[in-house]
């Protein structure tokens, strides 16, 4: 059993039970929730032994205790903390509700359930019904009309548990929601550290590990899209916490809109962490007898540093939250023309790329931007989603039968949630974009964005897109977003209220993303949003994989990636060899580091192939057959980073291993060469200690780098996890390596 619930007179201690975490809690006497432990488990221990009475001045006593005065919500730690009685912290919940201020939430009752909950119109952790386990809370604040449904579920084997929480008006006034957190958290032990995930465009993830002050901490996204600037994740820790040892929590938001993670330094140095819909610009309006449903998100413990937590959000993510028949099935290499041709194509030029795709072994063309309406830039056509037979020389279906004839499967680019202000849609429909009425809006990348919440507007996206796809044979979409939301006004007659419309443009898309990959089964959906400005677990409820940053530079991915791989699996990352210069960077990088570092994620190319040399031919041809006979490990392996990114004259380097650690990929790139480079050995995990492993080359810009691996004879386990795997000293800047280890043992 996951949860178990023990009663004791007025008292109830609720504990879920993960194989290597407990999280536990307790109602009082008083009917307040109380938070007592997340962490390793206890042997059953009822933790409220950890709870303290103290007289703590200007510290205010609830209603209810009497004239004790060593009782206080300002110090207590809360599951679910209302506001106006007492606890000065930030507040998970607040709602104006008519002659009634603040909210005082008491338990009211509870329920268990086999399986994991699901919230409707909302991406979530599922799972089936003998691997999960839910708790249902409610708290009530009968006086201001409020239960709070606290969803807990618990996925043990994973050691990730989830929390959501349901509002309902049980008043007989109308109530505005104004802030409704989906988790909250009062953290002894208090972690002094906190790790975010920052960035810009075309440089996402960035981890940035900050010392806790008192007061607020906050990462958060107000741009309608979780972003490239902030994700919607992040890890508390102790001070000590490293990849292998210390502890840490991490958080992750099932949601693609603003956001916002809080954490606050008490005055008495606890922590609490708050994470939800980001409250600025934000108010539903719920009548007597509505609900409203806050996003999941996703939490684990580990005691053993980063690298187990990132194994489970990782395994999790890819197991259960990403869905559909790609969920397990090798990702295709493709080929996709955006950095080969941009919007300068012909019908004949795609052709040509494409039988050169065919040729090198690539699996899948993806035809990008510039396919329809008279898209020749980006100032136009947005909406129109018409093949533009004109430019293509032929039919969409057409163009798509002849490249299926060479053997590979073709792809189509989309941005439906945008409109083009030069576009027959925006001349017919002005008021479906987000725009203030007598007020000129502001555009970004020339485009507005459309109104999702409102249906007649996802009914014309889904009927235009099931025309194109119905019409032609298409194994795999792009589904982008390039500009985030201004002006966020909806002119749908009977609004309520223009502070839903942001959180109701996302149900709105993921109510057409449902409707889509439920009758495009078999249709392979990569996310994007100008790269990486919408990587997040929600988004991948819906797409299997995204692509991963615009920046397709090798040295700058190594970051990128890195970053990404704190909460998500290499599976889902979109990474592509690209032209030198690198378009973004102007950095020039050898052609097998680029291969190494995009054989990381989900593979593909991004160029145009007639510009190859006959050498980069060659080694396309053997990198892609790498990459298949190696996709197990690149998409379903354990990814465990090996180094930090700190440090340009040092190798940064990760790994791919089994589950039984019987094989491994090691990947190293040292972005800056220098004269004198130490002798550098990578400490590896997860092998077999007391296995042997033979080592190979597969692929690296030095041609020196086979000899010095031939030379290596069989090593055993233990010292490639002790002592390391040594790397060659390479005299060019991004030399790379990539290593194959095999167990010799039989039994494997
Ligand atoms: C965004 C995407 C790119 C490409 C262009 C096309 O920037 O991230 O990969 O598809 O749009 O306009």
């Amino acid at each position: 059993m996951a949860v178990h619930i023990e009663e004791s007179g007025l008292e109830t201690i609720l504990t879920l039970q993960t194989d290597h975490t407990c999280y536990q809690m307790k109602v009082d006497e008083n009917g307040y929730l109380l938070h007592l432990y997340y962490g390793p488990p206890v042997g059953g221990q009822d933790m409220s032994y950890r709870l303290r009475r103290y007289n703590r001045s200007f510290s205010p006593n609830p209603p209810g205790v009497g004239a004790a005065q060593d009782l206080s919500l300002d110090w207590l730690p809360q599951e679910y903390p209302g506001s106006g009685t007492g606890d000065f912290r930030q507040t998970a919940l607040q709602a104006e509700v008519p002659g009634y201020t603040g909210c005082d939430l008491r338990f009211a009752r509870m329920k268990q359930e086999r399986g994991m909950f699901s919230l409707s119109g909302l991406p979530a952790v599922y799972a089936h019904e003998d691997e999960a386990e839910t708790l249902r809370i409610w708290l009530e604040d009968e006086a201001g009309g409020l239960s709070v449904c606290l969803l807990y579920g618990v996925l043990p084997e994973y050691d990730i548990i989830t929390r959501a929480v349901e509002v309902t008006n049980i008043g007989e006034k109308t109530a505005v929601l104004c802030k409704v957190m989906s988790l909250s958290l009062d953290l002894p032990p208090a972690p002094t550290d906190m790790v975010m995930f920052r960035g810009t465009h075309a440089d996402e993830r960035l981890p940035e590990r900050v010392s806790l002050p008192y007061g607020l901490t906050q990462t958060e996204s107000r741009r309608g899209f979780s972003s490239h600037q902030a994700n919607p994740a992040v890890i508390l820790c102790g001070p000590d916490t490293t990849e292998t040892a210390g502890w840490c929590l991490g958080a992750a938001f099932v949601y693609s809109g603003s956001f916002l993670a809080s954490a606050e330094r008490s005055q008495f140095t606890d922590v609490r962490l708050v994470m939800g819909i980001h409250p600025e610009d934000f108010s539903w309006v719920l009548e007597p007898g509505g609900t409203f449903t806050a996003p999941e998100v996703m939490l684990s413990f580990s005691a053993q540093g980063f690298a187990p937590l990132s194994d489970r959000f990782q395994r999790a993510i890819r197991r259960h939250v990403c869905r559909g028949k790609w969920r397990d099935v090798t990702r295709p290499v493709l080929l996709n023309n955006w950095e080969g041709t941009y919007f300068q194509f012909t019908g004949r030029k795609l052709m040509e790329i494409a039988a050169q795709a065919a040729s090198l072994g690539a699996e899948l063309f993806v035809l990008d931007d510039g396919w329809f309406g008279k898209r020749e830039d980006d100032t136009s056509s947005l909406g129109d989603w018409f093949p533009n037979e004109r430019k293509l020389g032929m039919s969409l279906a057409e163009l798509a039968s002849r490249v299926n004839a060479l053997g590979l499967k073709f792809g189509l680019w989309f941005e439906p949630e945008m409109v083009s202000p030069d576009s027959d849609l925006y001349r017919a429909h002005p008021d479906w974009a987000l725009t203030v009425p007598d007020r000129d809006p502001a555009t970004g990348r020339n485009q507005l964005v459309l109104d999702l919440s409102r249906r007649e507007v996802r009914d014309h996206l889904y009927a235009r897109i099931t025309e194109v796809l119905d019409h032609a044979s298409i194994a795999y979409v792009k589904w982008d977003a390039n500009r985030h939301l201004t002006d966020v006004f909806s002119q749908a007659p009977g609004v309520r209220s223009q502070g839903e419309v942001r959180h109701r443009c996302i149900l709105g898309l993921y109510e057409l993303l449902e409707r889509l990959i439920r009758r495009y089964p078999d249709i392979l959906w990569e996310g994007c949003s100008g790269g990486g400005g919408r990587f997040d677990a929600g988004m991948l409820y819906y797409h299997p994989q995204i692509w991963t940053s615009d920046n397709t530079d090798a040295v700058a991915r190594l970051g990128i990636q890195y970053g990404t791989s704190f909460f998500y699996p290499a599976s889902a990352m979109g990474a592509h060899v690209s032209a030198v210069p690198n378009h973004q960077t102007g950095r020039v990088t050898p052609f097998e580091t680029r291969a190494a570092v995009a054989m990381s994620g989900a593979f593909g190319y991004e160029l145009d192939p007639a510009k190859l040399s006959p050498e980069e031919r060659e080694m396309v041809r053997r990198q892609i057959r790498d990459y298949r006979t190696y996709s197990y490990l690149f998409q379903k392996g354990y990814y465990r980073r090996l180094t930090g990114i700190g440090d340009p004259y040092r190798y940064t380097a990760w790994m791919h291993v089994s589950k039984d650690g019987s094989e491994a990929i090691v990947t190293a790139v040292c972005p800056l060469s220098r004269a004198q480079s130490p002798f550098e050995c990578l400490c590896l995990s997860g092998l077999d200690a007391d296995a042997s492993y033979t080592v190979k080359l597969l692929l690296s810009s030095d041609p020196e780098a086979k000899a010095f691996y031939d030379r290596l004879g069989p090593l055993t386990g233990a010292a490639l996890m002790r002592a390391g795997l040594p790397l060659p000293v390479i005299h060019h800047d991004a030399g790379s390596v990539q290593v194959l280890l095999q167990s010799t043992k039989a039994d494997f």
